[in-house]
């Protein structure tokens, strides 16, 4: 057995200038959906995009996502807050992580790029996606075929364990 395909995830900020294939992009977002959700409510929408101005405005209103300006693709991970008030962020984020998961298995890499600023920045990221009111936007993530290599690591760290209690 082997857990290879968790430890090999890196966050790959470089890529080449080939585009990913619709086929790709589809079982990009099938693992995005097999992800474990509150009640099954699955309140999450994929926004694809690779437009490449929408991309290149992406990247200059978000601080840390300068790397769109070379990421042919990017899915933009949303939830409908009616659906799930507590708990889309949640789900979303676990299909953020099966994304990212997914990445390495179709020979892509990718990073996965808090909306923190967005949402709070004058609606940037609702102007940007035409986000109806319900929807926010829990990620971005770049994706394309990896320009740097990354070399795979657990980080596993004792002190972060505790034994039934801290
Ligand atoms: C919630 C969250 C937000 C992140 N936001 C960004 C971001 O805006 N820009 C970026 O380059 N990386 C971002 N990252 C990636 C982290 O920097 C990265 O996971 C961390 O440095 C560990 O490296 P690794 O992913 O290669 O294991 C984010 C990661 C998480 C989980």
């Amino acid at each position: 057995m082997s857990l290879n395909y968790i430890f090999r995830r890196r966050s790959i900020r470089k890529y080449t200038d080939e585009s990913v294939s619709n086929k790709k992009i589809k079982s990009i977002l099938e693992a995005a959906m097999a992800a474990p959700s509150a009640h099954n409510y699955k309140p999450w929408h994929f926004i694809v995009i690779k437009n490449r101005s929408k991309l290149d405005r992406i990247a200059d209103i978000h601080p840390y996502g300068k790397m769109l300006y070379q990421a042919p693709l990017a899915i933009a991970v949303c939830g409908n807050k009616k659906i799930s008030p507590d708990l889309w962020t949640q789900d979303c984020s676990a299909a953020t992580e099966n994304i990212l998961l997914a990445l390495p298995e179709l020979g892509l890499g990718g990073v996965w790029l808090g909306c923190y600023l967005l949402n709070s920045r004058k609606n940037a990221a609702k102007e940007l996606l035409s986000l109806p009111d319900e929807i926010k936007l829990l990620s971005i993530i770049a994706i394309g075929y990896p320009a740097e290599d990354k070399k795979s690591r657990t980080q596993f760290d004792e002190k972060c364990i505790h034994y039934e209690k801290w």
